[in-house]
């Protein structure tokens, strides 16, 4: 379990935030909240406020200079934050928007089917909310997700308490790090292969990030690790035996460990998953053959966006330790960031029906064959992608490259130097398009010239 010997091994996580919002500023430093001027600088983030005032050279007072000139010499306000990389993909988008047949775009996985009719009009019933939604979620809400858990993943022994809806989940990922309380000297850990919010997330709490999938990898630093299983892009799922090694190894270190699982439903090779044979279910790390009945430090983050094609309505939960559960929620409280009431009403249809998911899976599961094999054919070599929305191929080449030879085939796919870096050689193709769209693409693919 916890490494007492290690000053940031203590399991106990945000309790300065828990201790109130005003609080911030006494016990901000210690508990990461609010914390992150005094250390900022360090880190390259604009932060010269507390610089100057710890070197005694507060900008224009000591040579009594006006106030404006004191405001001119600090640097802008903000967050070094990384690119946004959609932006850099407007010239490929152009190149294939030029397609006589038009643009096939697989580059992001924003769904592209009807929302169902059983959760449009659970919303539209809802629509009377004159009243503040509960932060915490309406006790039915609450309920529908923890019989999700238990029917879906085979999780057991949730309880209201230990579960939270959250609007979206890539707002949580971005922002849990700064619910925890995490800071400056903290370490958040995320996979190799990423979807980016993951160092979005430590960049806005100013903690150090580190993008390490082997466990024994993991600094004494390290108080929040991400996994994403079934993974964004790579479509890689991480099956019993692995996640096992993984919550060990963050218990080890007193960390708080997340599974951001949204791609859950979407399992393509359930055979391979470790545990029983006859399981067909991408294992949650909340599965109890993981936790051995213990969620100490586990967080399960879900989406509806994928599964039920919610995107839009920004429906999402987390679930696990009720403890961590309950800190995110007092923040909450202060903070607000609830899901509108009509959304917590849709999103208990959408826990409730199993059709849809079953309906929205075969659509995916067709076109994933299209496209797969069309794929192979055109000497393309898929990776991963046994789980989720995406294909992860490669031909040997350059990322930006095989971007480019898409798009002159009116095909946008999204680079892996997106998700792994510059040197990468992969595109991710999603599988949000219409059947329509997927099948040209599959078509133009026939035409990509051989390397
Ligand atoms: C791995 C992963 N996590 C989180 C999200 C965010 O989903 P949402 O914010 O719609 O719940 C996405 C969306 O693509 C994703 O791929």
């Amino acid at each position: 379990m916890a490494d007492s010997s290690h000053p940031t091994a203590d399991p106990v996580i945000g309790a300065g935030a828990v201790s109130g919002i005003a609080a911030g500023a006494a016990t901000g430093a210690a508990s990461g909240i609010a914390a992150g001027t005094a250390t900022g600088a360090a880190s390259g983030i604009a932060a010269g406020t507390a610089t100057d005032t710890a070197t005694g050279t507060a900008p224009g007072t000591s040579s009594g200079g006006d106030t404006g000139a004191t405001h001119d010499a600090r640097p802008p306000v903000g967050l070094a934050l990384p690119d946004f990389p959609w932006d850099s993909l407007a010239p490929f988008a152009a190149r294939a928007r030029a397609h006589a047949d038009g643009i096939v775009d697989l580059s992001v996985g924003s769904p592209v089917d009807q929302t169902p009719d059983v959760v449009r009009d659970a919303l539209v019933a809802a629509t009377d909310a004159h009243a503040y939604p509960t932060t915490s979620g309406t006790p039915a809400l609450r309920a529908a997700i923890v019989e999700w858990y238990a029917r879906r993943r085979g999780v057991t022994g949730l309880t209201p308490q230990s579960v939270l809806p959250t609007i979206g989940s890539k707002e949580l990922v971005a922002l849990l790090p700064l619910l925890l309380g995490l800071g400056p000297g903290d370490t958040v850990v995320y996979p190799r292969t990423a979807y980016p919010t993951y160092v979005v997330g430590s960049v806005i709490a100013r903690t150090a990030g580190l993008a390490a999938d082997d466990p024994s990898e993991w600094p004494a630093s390290t108080r929040l690790v991400w996994l994403n299983s079934p993974g964004n892009p790579d479509g890689v799922v991480l099956g019993v035996p692995a996640l096992r090694a993984a919550v060990a190894r963050a218990r080890e270190l007193g960390a708080v460990i997340v599974n951001d699982e949204c791609y859950a439903e979407l399992g393509w090779n359930p055979e391979r998953w470790g545990g029983s044979a006859h399981d067909e279910r991408v294992p949650s790390i909340l599965d109890p053959r993981v936790t051995d009945g213990d969620n100490t430090g586990l967080l399960s983050v879900y989406s509806l966006s994928k599964q039920s094609n919610l995107a839009g309505y920004r429906a999402a939960f987390v679930a696990g330790d009720e403890a961590l559960v309950q800190r995110v929620l007092e923040v909450r409280k202060h903070a607000g960031l609830i899901p509108p009431a009509p959304v917590q009403a849709a999103m208990i249809a959408a826990l409730g029906d199993e059709q849809h998911v079953a309906e929205q899976r075969e659509r995916y599961r067709v076109r994933r064959v299209v496209l797969a094999a069309a794929l192979k054919a055109a000497g393309f070599r898929i990776d991963g992608s046994e789980a989720g929305l995406y294909l992860w191929v490669t031909r040997g080449e350059p990322a930006l490259a095989t971007v480019a030879a898409l798009a002159d085939q009116g095909i946008l796919a999204a680079p892996g130097t997106f998700y792994e870096g510059e040197k990468s050689q992969h595109v991710r193709l999603t599988l949000t398009a219409t059947d329509e769209r997927i099948t040209a693409a599959a078509h133009r693919l026939a035409h990509l010239s051989k390397l």
